[in-house]
């Protein structure tokens, strides 16, 4: 994936001071533009923080991505972002003062002689503007103030290459520049392009667009990395020329360069220079039909025609996204703040990461006209398996989707409920995915997916419930009440002793009687009496009850050891214990199912068995999981237990152990990866913010 040129210069240039500050802590990866599974572009950290430009933004699977920035200040040159290496031209690198990230930005600091550069990473999440929301670009924001009271002439550069458009180097790429107009715009492809495939997790397909505003000042170039480089900073300007001689992306790296000149800045910051990055495919998924498929497109296309008027529309918003984005950022700060300012960063890393694994999309009808009645929003299981719609992946970062926009986890249950009501699935349970590879949505028509029966009945019925109960809007439960009914039958004969079978965590292998799976289904169970409820069968209503009901005094003596007060992991292991999660359902879904007692007992113990970093997922391992610990936390009933809970997930963010995008699942002893990244289950961290808070509010 990489030149060798890249290879030795992030391995000769490492950062050897750790000389910045990092706020609000130093995560192991930050978030540079990170918007779909595909636009996922990041700047490992690994604890000791690493400068803007110590070394190449990466792919969230560790892949390098070509993305290059210097700034000429009195004609000396310096670089700020990634770590390219121009033999023909010498230049300084800017030092590093400071990184900061918010929900959705993140802001660094570099000076560069006597100019400071305030580089801004600006990711949006829009989560109740469906169109501003699916558009895959991320902003990159560069001003300049003098830090000597002095003025200086700046000139400013920043390039992409085309490792942006496929996961193999060897592939040919083409691209075309947009020079007239208000708007410079590199567009770059695959000349052979492979629709929904995937090399190595990046897409096949699509295009790669870099663009910037086409002021009086700007020049562009394509070409070369090492000329298109020099010429900026020999020259501090581009020389408006287009390279035509189309290769693979590794040969003679093509990058496609644009340029700005400042002018005289002063110690009043300049105006920020905005540029874009972004990737559109089109169609994103394709998605089983009775018959066949049907082609998806992201929901923007119901307002633009073409890229050129996504982009002109996504850089002449620039301002008002900010103010959108400090307004959000606000919001989520001030409501993790409540908890603790440790909570506060480890939701805050989580959003762009939880946020930039969907995509939302639309169909076309008959007559060509997009249909914007028919919004599904699609996931992808980033990392673990590449699946679409997990839904013991959608379960976990519920917690995000019920703060910021419920509509988008309806819209994202609506491809399971559609799919597995025409009948296609042929099991009696709830499907786990929709497609086992991304972006292709073509169910299990065999049967054959990874069957997780007890785990996805439970979580179907969760959340759909879940979602009801905050919006008051009962349409998904009506038109598929059969099937959640059906899922309600299969859990009232497989819950309360449930099988030799897996749950979420299928690394930790399949096992029969699992205390936290029974509590799964019996919360299933009863969610199904409020839905018939919510319905107006009161007959069904009290028969579930009932049944929940009766259950829940088995399951306790089934489930609690008799050496000591807390839940088994599994039925007749007195020693085991478990992180009781699933309890957050009864919570989240105000059933007041299980007693007090058990709650007491589950928060008296979970202390006791606290390793350096946490409490391990149950007694086979040492590992555990963040989302399920911070679920956990909140069923504790005194705040030391809920906050050791936090401190455990946050040191484990905070402790520099690694450099990969969050990772979910890690070891409590050493603080060491067990090998996820870049989940959307972090979605799972705003769960503390707060479970009373799901059925009332919300931003
Ligand atoms: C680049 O390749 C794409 C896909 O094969 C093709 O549609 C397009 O016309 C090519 N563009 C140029 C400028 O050659
Ligand atoms: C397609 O049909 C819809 C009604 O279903 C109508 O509103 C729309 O104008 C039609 N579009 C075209 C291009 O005919
Ligand atoms: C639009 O989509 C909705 C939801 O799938 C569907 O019921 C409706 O028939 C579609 N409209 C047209 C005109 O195709
Ligand atoms: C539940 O068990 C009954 C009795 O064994 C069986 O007839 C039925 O098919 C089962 N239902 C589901 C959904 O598994
Ligand atoms: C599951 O637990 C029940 C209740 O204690 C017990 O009867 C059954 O043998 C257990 N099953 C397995 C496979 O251990
Ligand atoms: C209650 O539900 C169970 C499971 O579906 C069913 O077997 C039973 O007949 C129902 N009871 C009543 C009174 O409807
Ligand atoms: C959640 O919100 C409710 C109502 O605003 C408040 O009473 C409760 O203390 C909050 N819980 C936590 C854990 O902050």
């Amino acid at each position: 994936m990489r030149s060798l040129q890249q290879l030795l210069c992030s391995t000769f240039i490492l950062p050897a001071v750790y000389a910045f500050t990092s706020t609000p802590f130093s995560p192991p990866s930050i978030p540079l533009a990170v918007r779909t599974p595909y636009l996922s572009a990041w700047l490992p950290q690994g604890g000791s923080g690493v400068a803007l430009n110590a070394a190449w933004p990466q792919f969230w699977d560790g892949a390098t991505l070509g993305w290059a920035g210097f700034v000429k200040v009195d004609g000396v040159p310096y670089s700020f972002l990634g770590t390219p290496s121009v033999p023909a031209a010498k230049f300084n690198l800017a030092t590093q003062q400071s990184v900061t990230f918010t929900a959705t930005q993140s802001t660094f600091v570099l000076a560069a002689g006597p100019i400071d550069l305030t580089v801004n990473f600006l990711s949006p999440v829009e989560p109740t503007d469906l169109v501003k929301y699916s558009i895959p670009f991320g902003y990159m924001a560069v001003s300049a103030a003098a830090n000597d009271g002095k003025s200086h002439s700046v000139q400013v550069y920043s390039d992409i290459s085309a490792e942006w458009v496929s996961g193999d180097d060897s592939l040919t790429v083409n691209w075309t520049s947009t020079t007239t107009g208000p708007i410079l715009t590199h567009q770059v492809q695959l000349e052979d392009q492979t629709l929904f495939g995937e090399v190595d997790d990046h897409t096949q397909y699509g295009s790669a667009f870099y663009s910037t505003p086409n002021t009086v000042s700007a020049t562009f170039q394509t070409g070369q990395d090492v000329v298109v480089r020099a010429q900026f900073i020999n020259n501090g300007v581009l020389a408006n020329t287009k390279d035509t001689n189309f290769r693979p992306v590794s040969d003679d790296w093509p990058v496609f360069g644009l340029a700005h000149n400042l002018g005289t800045i002063g110690t009043t910051a300049s105006a920020p220079v905005i540029f874009s990055v972004g990737h559109i495919r089109d169609p994103v998924l394709e998605y089983v039909v009775v018959g066949g498929t049907q082609d998806r497109s992201l929901y923007f296309w119901s307002e633009f025609s073409t890229a050129a008027e996504v982009i002109s529309e996504f850089l002449g918003d620039y301002s008002g996204a900010l103010s959108r984005a400090k307004t959000f950022d606000a919001q989520v700060n001030s409501d993790a703040s409540a908890i603790s300012t440790k909570y506060a960063g480890i939701v805050e890393l989580s959003v762009r990461q939880v946020a930039g694994a969907i995509e939302i999309t639309i169909s076309k009808e008959a007559n060509g006209s997009w249909n914007t009645s028919d919004v599904m929003v699609f996931m992808k299981e980033i990392s673990s398996d590449g699946n679409v719609n997990t839904v013991d992946v959608i379960m976990p970062s519920w917690p995000f989707w019920l703060y910021s926009n419920p509509a988008l986890g309806k819209f994202m249950l609506e491809g399971l409920f559609r799919y597995q009501a025409t009948g296609l699935y042929p099991n009696k349970w709830s499907v786990h995915d929709l497609g086992a590879s991304y972006p292709k949505a073509l169910g299990h028509n065999d049967g054959a997916d990874e069957a997780m029966p007890v785990e996805e009945c439970g979580n179907m019925l969760v959340m759909s419930l879940s979602y009801a109960q905050k919006t008051g809007d009962i349409s998904q439960l009506q038109r598929y009440s059969a099937l959640l009914d059906q899922w309600t039958q299969y859990l009232i004969n497989d819950s309360l002793i449930p099988g030799d079978q897996i749950s979420t965590d299928d690394f930790a292998g399949a096992l029969a009687n699992q205390t936290n799976l029974a509590i799964k289904g019996i919360v299933g169970i009863k969610a199904m009496s409020v839905v018939w409820g919510l319905l107006g069968n009161t007959a069904q209503e009290s028969n579930y009850s009932g049944i929940a009901a009766r259950y829940l005094p088995q399951w306790q003596a089934f489930a609690t050891s008799t050496t000591g007060p807390h839940l088994t992991l599994d039925y007749n292991d007195e020693s085991s214990w478990s992180l009781s999660y699933n309890l957050f359902g009864d919570k989240l879904l105000g059933l007041n199912l299980f007693p007090a007692s058990v709650y007491a007992e589950q928060t008296a113990w979970y202390p006791t068995v606290d390793n350096a970093f946490g409490v391990p997922l149950d007694t086979r391992h040492t590992y555990t999981k963040t989302d399920w610990q911070i679920w956990t936390s909140t069923l504790m009933t005194n705040t030391a237990a809920r906050d050791m809970f936090i401190e455990a997930v946050y040191l484990w963010a905070s402790s520099g152990t690694n450099n990969a995008p969050l990772g979910d699942w890690y070891d409590t002893i050493a603080g060491a990866p067990e090998g996820f990244r870049a989940r959307p289950v972090v979605g799972g961290h705003p769960g503390v913010v707060n479970t009373s808070m799901y059925l009332s509010g919300g931003p």
